[in-house]
């Protein structure tokens, strides 16, 4: 496996170019099983996730091709509706086709995701939506069966979310895009990426209302066609790097991006002691001195993102002062604490809240990535430690911060890539 070594202590200062969210472009890429005819979508991030998802779709017999960040699909040459495991397991997301396939085509089996080390990740509401709408679903042998009972057809309905999920309401509005009928969906995601994903079924013809609020009306069509699309910014990418610079009394301006989806994160940073600038496509965090102590709660949008969690947990473990954070949306998300006080952090954690009491500086030290958003915590915190520290698994940042090697760099962090 590969692993970074970094040598700090590094000043994180700079400018980085903000990619095409990963969590907009996997369902938008799951949405090209939708129309009769050739979508083309943009600023797709070039990722292992979205590498997955591209192979997982070409073999189902979709004309895809990606060239740079554009990804073209053909989807009338659709000749099988089926995700295997060995795909599936390396990127949960892959249940998203489950809801374009049954909508479109009447059938699908898509291996069950199975869980990884943030929690269970259960797709039960997933399911329990697909089935009001008409579909008969099997799970057995670690797959989920699926077909439309009613001619091949999903029935709009109305159904109400037992929690939110993003994935679940993802899969939920492309299916209802193409039932006959109207689908009425009560305690929705509201986060970006779902929105992204509603704009992207409308420009392919779908009729939805309630967009980015938690009831969404779609009025189901015959058929959707083709069109061209652009990835939202990622906006925990963007809040990743801003971190950077409240760990470091740094200087980091991303562009690309936008503000309008990092409130929540922006005013944390602000009350830490960050100088938040920002204009249309621009944000820019200046730290002049030690964070401040915060509270953070996790939330779903648009409260807290979950995602930054990890992130800026390895601020306020620098922070003057004794921070808490509670994880109220996974119920396994602190697996970097271990690690950060392998760095000389000081955490306790009680349940789903950790306490963190602020340290001077990080130590370095050989320590493991655990999950995505956990590994870029732990590389902040190796390039404001004063030495060389290596990160082992680092498969899992590649998921989903492209070409981070060189944004980190640019950034001023002294890192290289270890070939196993
Ligand atoms: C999406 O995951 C994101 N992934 C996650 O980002 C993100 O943390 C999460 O939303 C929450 O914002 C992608 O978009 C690809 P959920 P998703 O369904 O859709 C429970 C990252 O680091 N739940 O909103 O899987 C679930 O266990 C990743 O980029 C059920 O119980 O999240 C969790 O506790 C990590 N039953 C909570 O709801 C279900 O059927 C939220 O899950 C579905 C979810």
């Amino acid at each position: 496996m590969d692993k970074f070594k970094i040598i700090g202590k590094s000043r994180i200062a700079g400018e980085v170019t903000i990619s095409g969210s990963k969590n907009a472009a996997l369902p938008l890429l799951a949405a090209m099983l939708l129309p009769n005819g050739e979508t083309v979508l943009h600023n797709v991030p070039t990722l292992k996730d979205t590498e997955t998802l591209v192979k997982l779709i070409g073999g189902m017999g979709v004309r895809i091709k990606k060239e740079a960040n554009t990804v073209i699909a053909d989807a009338r040459t659709v000749t099988n509706y089926y995700a295997p495991y060995e795909l599936v397991r390396t990127m949960r997301a892959s249940i998203l086709v489950l809801g374009p396939l049954l909508a479109r085509f009447g059938e699908a089996e898509v291996s069950l995701p199975g869980g990884c080390s943030i929690g269970s990740r259960p797709v039960d509401q997933h399911l329990k939506a697909l089935e009001a709408m008409g579909a008969d679903i099997i799970v057995e042998n670690g797959y989920v069966k699926a077909k439309a009972l009613k001619g091949g057809k999903l029935i709009g309905c109305d159904f109400t979310f037992d929690m939110v999920t993003v994935g679940g309401t993802e899969n939920t509005i492309m299916a209802a895009a193409l039932a006959s009928g109207t689908t009425r969906l009560e305690n929705c995601a509201c986060e970006p990426e779902v929105v992204d994903l509603a704009n992207m079924l409308v420009a392919m013809g779908a009729k939805i209302d309630g967009i980015g609020t938690p009831t969404m009306i779609i009025e189901g069509v015959d058929s959707l066609h083709g069109c061209e699309y652009s990835v939202i910014a990622d906006r925990i990418e963007t809040g990743s790097y801003l971190a950077g610079a409240l760990m470091s009394c740094g200087d980091v301006l991303t562009k690309n991006t936008t503000t309008g989806f990092l409130q929540p994160v922006l005013k944390k940073m602000q009350a830490m002691g960050a100088v938040i600038t920002a204009g249309d496509d621009w944000i820019r965090a200046v730290m002049k001195s030690r964070p401040k102590a915060v509270d953070i709660r996790t939330q779903v949008h648009p409260g807290f993102p979950t995602d930054m969690q990890a992130q800026l947990m390895a601020v306020c473990c620098l922070a003057e002062g004794v921070s808490t954070i509670t994880e109220n949306i996974f119920e396994n998300r602190f697996m970097h604490v271990p690690e950060l006080q392998r760095m000389g952090a000081s955490i306790k954690v009680d349940g789903h809240t950790a306490v963190i009491t602020g340290v001077d500086s990080f130590s370095p030290a050989p320590v493991m990535a655990t999950d995505l958003r956990a590994s870029m915590s732990l590389v902040m915190a190796a390039a404001c430690a004063d030495g060389e520290s290596m990160i082992d698994r680092i498969y899992h940042i590649d998921r989903g911060y492209e070409n981070v090697e060189n944004k980190l760099r640019g950034l001023g962090v002294n890192i290289e890539r270890i070939k196993a």
